[in-house]
């Protein structure tokens, strides 16, 4: 029997960088979640009698919204869910599922690196037909829906058997349980050379996988140690876990610090790699190296050819506005295409569908391409090892080489995170209040050249997104960035992003704090950081 359930408006269901997240008390509320759902189909059209698709990354809530989701899905009228078994899907293979499998759209349950717990993160976001992040359009048009709600439709039947593949009915849709990670593995042989993997694997490179007790788990170990011939073990932390074990599932050198220790000692392995919450994120380490998410892009980009499914060559390549420009040196070398765009990966949606980028990336260790519109944090990894293995070289040699081709992008994000929410919004209203003055101002040895506020114009569909990062750049071409995060759930977190551009390859054995020092000391004078935030140093610096 499909109910309808009278309910009242939140005010707060504005999605954010990346879909609604909230503390998981926040959804446990009564009709907190069937509101946001209810929002999402409210404000689409044309999906009666098709697919969507819904997964999540296993935290804790998971389960309980994803029987919301299969139930309010039937009550609106699609003909069929596909659902990961147990309730999982990586972000990147929800979107490979529904590009795959042609869904109208897809629910993605997550909240990315944030952590999992009864008390920490959950999320909801909602993915269109290519796969990608709905665009500002919907969920600007969500938001609005949450605020006007007063039902929703909901099937009034027993749970649905989420741990077995196979198919059952609801309220007369089609419900079909599938293995989360098959799709996935077979897409990913297609593009990269396993056979030359497999070969630098059993040639003694030892290659491991930290998946942070989140859901990469079950798509490392499958691919890694079933397809290509990694020990077992190669793959830690394997068992995604609603809490992922008490870790903070966000790759970076603070949370995955472990590892990083662990490749840098002498007998430690030669490669590893971590991967977030959802598996979209990477961290790449090898021995002796760590390589920047910006770097990442750059030298993936410049290398792509390697790679079965790049060999035709890559069309353009896209960043977010705060990314290094050390994909810019590629993209100049190639003649290919360059977009800047704001932060968050749904902006790479209208390029990767036209056609005009091939690869994207973020500085949050998010680096994708166009075989599906997520950035997918194991296809970077075995982007790399496809590289090594063509290469033959060690990640620093290649790191090392592409320096001296290129140039080094010397690169820094420092974060401030649960800083009073007024002194953030004040500190960036203060310094767009005196963008128009900054030009020519010195600052020790550094001379502002230019700052503005990023708007970016899609050259696709001609969107405007106004107000996306303060950019202030010097004399030299360095810069400083200043952003709140839209992804946080408490307070605000500010972040500094911080670049210098140093040719000359004598100089590129510079620690990256030290290189960066008279930007960082400048960024604070210009956004009087410590004295509006109270807070002498970053929580974060990655
Ligand atoms: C952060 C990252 C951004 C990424 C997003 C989702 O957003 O900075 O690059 O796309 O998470 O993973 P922010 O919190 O900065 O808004
Ligand atoms: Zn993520």
């Amino acid at each position: 029997m499909i109910v309808t359930v009278e309910t009242t408006p939140f005010g707060d269901q504005k999605p954010g960088t990346s879909g609604l997240r909230k503390k998981v008390p926040v959804f446990a509320q009564k009709n907190y979640a069937e509101n946001f759902i209810q929002s999402i189909f409210d404000s689409l059209e044309g999906f009666s009698g098709k697919s969507l698709v819904i997964g999540g990354d296993g935290r804790y809530y998971n389960r309980e919204v994803i029987q919301k989701a299969i139930k309010m899905a039937a009550a609106a009228g699609f003909g069929k869910v596909m659902v990961g078994k147990g309730g999982i899907l990586s972000t990147p293979a929800a979107s490979n599922v529904i590009r795959k499998y042609e869904a109208f759209g897809g629910i993605v349950l997550s909240a990315s690196h944030n952590p999992g717990g009864p008390n920490e993160d959950f999320g909801i976001k909602y993915n269109i037909g290519n796969g990608g992040p709905a665009p500002e359009k919907i969920t600007n048009a969500i938001f609005a829906r949450s605020k006007t709600i007063t039902e929703y439709k909901i099937a009034d039947c027993p749970d649905i058997e989420l741990d077995a593949v196979g198919t059952q009915t609801v309220e007369g849709m089609t419900v079909e349980v599938i293995d989360p990670v098959a799709d996935y593995a077979e897409l990913m042989e297609s593009l990269f050379d396993f056979a030359a993997i497999r070969a630098l694997i059993s040639g003694g490179t030892r290659v491991v996988i930290d998946s942070m007790g989140a859901v990469t788990g079950p798509y490392a170990t499958e691919i890694l140690e079933r397809r290509l011939g990694a020990p077992s073990g190669s793959v830690r932390n394997a068992v995604p876990l609603p809490d992922f074990g008490g870790h903070h599932p966000d790759p970076n050198l603070v949370h995955a610090k472990e590892l990083y220790d662990d490749v840098m000692s002498p007998d430690g392995p030669h490669f590893g790699a971590a991967s977030d919450g959802d598996g979209d994120r990477n961290m790449i380490v090898g021995k002796g190296m760590f390589v920047t998410p910006s770097d990442s892009l750059a030298i993936i980009a410049a290398n792509a050819t390697v790679a079965p499914g790049y060999a035709r060559g890559i069309a353009g390549i896209a960043r977010s506005m705060p990314t290094s420009a050390a994909a810019d040196k590629v993209a100049e070398k190639l003649g290919i295409g360059m977009y800047e765009t704001p932060t968050g990966w749904k902006f790479f949606g209208n390029l990767l569908d036209a056609g005009m980028a091939t690869v994207c990336g973020e500085e949050s260790f998010g680096t994708g391409s166009d075989h599906v519109r997520e950035k997918d944090g194991l296809w970077a990894v075995l982007f790399w090892l496809n590289i090594m293995a063509a290469r033959k070289e060690s990640v620093a040699d290649i790191v090392r080489k592409h320096w001296a081709e290129y140039g080094r992008n010397y690169y820094s994000r420092h974060d401030y995170e649960e800083v009073d929410t007024d002194a953030a919004n004040g500190l960036m209203a203060a310094l767009r209040g005196k963008l128009a003055t900054l030009p020519g101002t010195k600052i020790g040895a550094l001379t502002v050249e230019a700052a503005d506020d990023f708007a970016y114009h899609d050259p696709v569909d001609h969107s405007v997104s106004e107000n996306q990062g303060i950019r202030v750049l010097f004399e030299g071409g360095s810069r400083v960035v200043f952003r709140l995060s839209g992804t946080g759930t408490s307070g605000a977190t500010l972040r500094v992003y911080v670049e210098r551009y140093e040719p000359d390859p004598a100089n590129h054995g510079i620690d990256t704090q030290e290189a960066l020092a008279d930007l960082i000391a400048a960024a604070d004078t210009i956004a009087e950081i410590g004295k509006r935030t109270g807070r002498s140093a970053p929580t974060v610096i990655t």
